[in-house]
């Protein structure tokens, strides 16, 4: 009886399948005729079955669970790297608008950054964790302010009330206390110290990169293509991939390894050794950065 009944489920679930297909179909080709050029529309109409799967492989909507969604049953692993990507993020993480206003606590000396950015954890607690004590001493995010290294393994529930007092004034809206307590699990026990394995004036990363190489190839260049240049998010100014990324701010490239890149599909290495992921960031040193 119950097989009956699943694979009477299973049956009408195929149909519904192939009734949603169809009507895709339908309407993704009244689209293409609508916007495609003559040229277009020929060759679309000669492999109109292969384009319509490529078209749904590269859509990004089947991402979107992944990049704004969560699991039924989170795993530890999951809540660090999400509350990684909160802290990195927590506007384009949740596909919030950004905060058009200056951070009330972003310090006046500091003139070379203003808007959405000085809302980032990261602007002022730093990429290392350390604020003013790691790289952020100096330079254009340079603000005095404290790190949060030093929390790590108070209880994650304590972030919420420091998230709502008077320096930080973020909103239930904003950050929810669902989503504050993510990224207080992510400071209490997902840290970890980048001056164990970033040199902090060179930046140089010793690592294995011929592990690397091996990792990149099999897992980030499904993305990032094996010379890391297939996702380009430069500008006039100039290219900026992963290699680029990797030489110019390891410590960020280490963050979003760990964690994966908010508002993106980006894999997070979180459930791997932490070897894992320097042996990456050694190797993606490596790769081209113009
Ligand atoms: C505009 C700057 C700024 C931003 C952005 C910011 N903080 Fe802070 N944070 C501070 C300052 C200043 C302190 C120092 C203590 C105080 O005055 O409350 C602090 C303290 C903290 C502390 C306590 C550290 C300690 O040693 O007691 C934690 C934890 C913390 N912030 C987490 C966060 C998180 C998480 C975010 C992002 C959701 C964030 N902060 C965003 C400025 C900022
Ligand atoms: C499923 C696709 C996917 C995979 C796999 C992937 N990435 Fe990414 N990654 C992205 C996307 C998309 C972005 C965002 C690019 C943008 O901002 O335009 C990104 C961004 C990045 C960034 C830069 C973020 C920034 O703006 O500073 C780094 C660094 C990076 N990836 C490294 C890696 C490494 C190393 C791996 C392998 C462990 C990897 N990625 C695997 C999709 C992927």
């Amino acid at each position: 009886m119950k097989y009956l009944i699943a694979s009477l489920l299973a049956l009408s679930m195929c149909v519904g399948a192939y009734a949603d297909e169809k009507d895709h179909k339908e309407k993704s080709h009244q689209e293409d005729q609508h916007h495609d050029d003559d040229d277009h529309k020929d060759r679309h109409h000669d492999d109109d079955d292969d384009n319509h799967r490529k078209k749904q492989l590269h859509s990004e909507d089947y991402h979107k669970e992944y990049t704004f969604g969560e699991p039924i049953v989170p795993t530890m692993d999951w809540i660090f790297s999400s509350g990684g990507r909160l802290y990195d993020n927590w506007m384009t993480a949740q596909e919030k608008d950004e905060v058009e206003t200056t951070h009330p606590s972003w310090p006046k000396s500091n003139t070379k950054k203003s808007g959405a950015v000085t809302w980032r954890c990261k602007s002022c607690h730093g990429w290392d964790y350390k604020g003013i004590k790691g790289k952020y001493a100096s330079g254009s995010y340079a603000t005095g302010i404290t790190g949060i290294f030093d929390v790590q393994g108070n209880h994650p529930d304590l972030l919420v009330a420091i998230l709502r007092n008077s320096t930080h004034q973020y909103t239930e809206e904003m950050i929810s206390d669902k989503m504050s307590k993510r990224i207080g699990h992510f400071i209490a026990y997902g840290l970890h110290d980048t001056d164990d394995h970033i040199d902090r004036k060179t930046g140089d990363v010793v690592g294995d990169a011929a592990r690397g190489a091996a990792y990149f190839q099999n897992v980030c260049a499904a993305c990032h293509g094996f010379q890391g240049t297939q996702l380009d998010w430069g500008d006039d100014d100039g290219h900026n991939y992963v290699g680029t990324e990797a030489n110019a701010n390891p410590w960020e490239v280490l963050h979003k390894l760990r964690n994966g890149h908010p508002g993106h599909e980006m894999v997070s290495m979180r459930p791997f050794s932490m070897k894992v992921a320097v042996d990456l960031l050694t190797y993606v040193k490596t790769l081209p950065e113009k």
